[in-house]
């Protein structure tokens, strides 16, 4: 291997020529306290840290940044800390997948107007992870991704409580008047203990995996809870290690190959992932010019066992759990053979000679393959008359009962509407209905958002429910469960057939047949269609009314269409 001298630093292009550009920026770097010999001829490593004092899940990272530039300095290197947008789960309306895109934009356009030979990308928090890294992707250099980690396990008056899981359940409980107060007030304060992120398989706990199943984190460090001192350490490392990438020219697009991304859809697969993963994949294999489509994560799912026993999709534990059984690199060992293990990693070894001497140290939590949770993966992609571009269901979360329903269609056109209607205990419902929201997809959210496990109604919830088959073109929280059919695609909002549904229809769910369908005969759906009239759009002006303009629908993973690999030419490296 070829290694970098100081002079092919792309940085060089900033302090070496003698010039007055340079002139410039050295005396800037000056003005900064830092003599020449502090930057000069070493690899610039941007240290990109999504902390902000609203985003909860990441408030260790300004500790942590320390640790990366520590590594950073004794491996040679000159770290800059740079804030980039913090996109929280907690905070942000109408919803953060809004701004999982200003994310990427913002991480590709600084990198590449800046000094910078390698990059530390600090996420965890949902969308920061496939943010970061889909902008990463498309600026080209050396990239390691340092994921938050789960925080600590939940606990009130001795239960274990998961994040987002625990908190839909309690609250059914308490719509349905079996909880106190009190009793409410101690789950708030008991499912949040410390930094990180969500500790169930939510969608931070999926995504974290999938960049470490891609090879773009030091192997395993997805599961190192946040607050545990292995975290510290392992920032430390990344730090050391991305200097060394800068000069083996380690770029990202020898790591996120094609076999890389089937890699992450396995394990995302195996470990029961969030639904939003098959969004985030997609598009951040689409930056690395990798076709991966629903139908490639569909198959994969059916041949895919769920090994990891952690909630939502697994019964019993969390990621503190699961980091304590073995973590990733003990999943990834039970499922080797179904691995692509030549690909490079950022250890600038294989993902084979990564897994070396990974062990699971509880099969309850992570189970043999011969003990799976559930035998097929955790996602499934269904097609139809109501979803002719994809819809998706995660089957091992849901009752089995409602793999093969049909029912009448109860439809509601907004999410206010909705959530008057099933707070109304005199609401015309059976256990057979199917409950239908629509405008709720990337454009008609607007931002797509999470908002597809629908809530019961109180009507059914007093009877005893705790589920029934719900559809939507929204997204829902990976933290989430229940009979839910996900990002119905094309979105009602732009007139797929989403919209023509009315109440009283009835909808066919097929899981065997990968099918969802109205049985509503084509010259009525054809009518229908022709008294359509399209919504009113939601922005006029700003950021909203570039989403609007651009967003790709589910299925390709909801990128702006311009920043996809392959759009057309950017204008490349600075040379002025
Ligand atoms: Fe940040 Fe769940 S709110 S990961
Ligand atoms: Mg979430």
């Amino acid at each position: 291997m070829t290694r970098k001298t100081p002079q092919d630093l792309r940085s060089a292009r900033w302090f070496a020529p003698d010039d007055l550009r340079t002139f410039g920026h050295k005396s800037r770097m000056l003005q900064l306290g830092y003599d020449e010999q502090d930057f000069r001829d070493k690899p610039v490593i941007g240290i990109l840290n999504t902390w902000s004092e609203l985003n909860t899940c990441h408030s260790h990272f300004r500790e942590r940044a320390q640790d990366v530039k520590r590594g950073v300095l004794q491996a040679g290197g000159f770290g800059v800390e740079m804030p980039s947008l913090s996109v929280d789960e907690s905070f942000t309306k109408p919803t953060s997948m809004l701004y999982r895109n200003m994310l990427a934009m913002e991480t590709e356009e600084m990198i590449r107007s800046h000094p910078l030979d390698g990059v530390v990308l600090m996420g965890g928090c949902d969308k920061t992870t496939p943010g970061l890294v889909m902008g990463a992707i498309s600026a080209g250099v050396p990239l390691i991704y340092l994921p938050a980690g789960p925080m600590l396990r939940g606990n009130y008056a001795g239960k274990i409580l998961g994040s987002g899981s625990d908190a839909w359940k309690y609250w059914d409980e308490r719509r349905a008047g079996n909880i106190s107060d009190a009793e409410w007030t101690g789950v708030q304060g008991g499912i949040a203990r410390s930094a990180g992120t969500c500790m169930t398989m939510g969608t931070a706990s999926t995504m974290t995996a999938i960049a470490d199943a891609m090879g773009i984190t030091l192997p395993g460090a997805s599961s190192i809870p946040a607050v545990d001192s292995g975290h510290q350490r392992m920032s430390a490392s990344c730090g050391r290690r991305i200097v060394e990438m800068v000069w083996e020219d380690l770029t990202p697009e020898k790591i996120i190959t094609s076999g890389a991304c089937k890699n992450a859809a396995v394990v995302a697969m195996a470990t029961g992932c969030s639904t939003n993963a098959v969004v985030h994949l997609i598009a951040m294999a689409r930056r690395a010019g990798v076709d991966l489509t629903l139908d490639d994560l569909d198959a994969l799912g059916r041949i895919t066992p769920l090994i990891a026993n952690v909630r939502p999709s697994g019964k019993d534990y969390l990621m503190e759990d699961f980091y304590y059984a073995g973590g990733l690199r003990a999943l990834m060992k039970q499922i080797e053979a179904m691995l692509d293990t030549s690909c490079l990693t950022v250890t600038g070894k294989t993902m084979g000679e990564n897994l070396e001497g990974a062990q699971v140290y509880n099969d309850d939590v992570i189970r043999p393959l011969s003990n799976p949770v559930y035998k097929e993966g955790s996602l499934a992609v269904l097609r139809g008359n109501l979803c002719p571009d994809g819809a998706v269901i995660k089957p091992a979360a849901c009752d089995p009962k409602y793999y093969h329903h049909e029912g009448p269609a109860l439809v509601f056109d907004s999410y206010p509407e909705m959530k008057k209607a099933v707070d109304d205990e005199n609401l015309d419902i059976t256990p057979n209905t199917v409950m239908v929201l629509r405008n709720a997809g990337p454009l008609g959210g607007p931002g797509f958002p999470e908002w597809g496990m629908l809530p019961i109604p109180k009507a059914l919830l007093k009877q005893g429910h705790r589920d029934m088959l719900r559809i939507s073109d929204a997204r829902m929280s990976g933290t989430s469960y229940g009979a839910c059919v996900l990002h119905i695609s094309p979105e009602s909002y732009i007139g797929g057939p989403l919209a023509l549904l009315k109440t009283g229809d009835t909808v066919r769910l097929d899981l065997n047949a990968r099918s969802l369908d109205m049985l509503v005969d084509d010259a009525e759906l054809a009518r229908r269609r022709a008294a359509w009239i399209p919504p009113e759009p939601k922005f006029e002006r700003g950021y909203g009314y570039l989403f609007s303009k651009h967003v790709t629908q589910a299925g390709k993973g909801c990128d702006f269409d311009f920043l996809e690999t392959g759009f057309g030419r950017t204008a490349g490296e600075p040379d002025i």
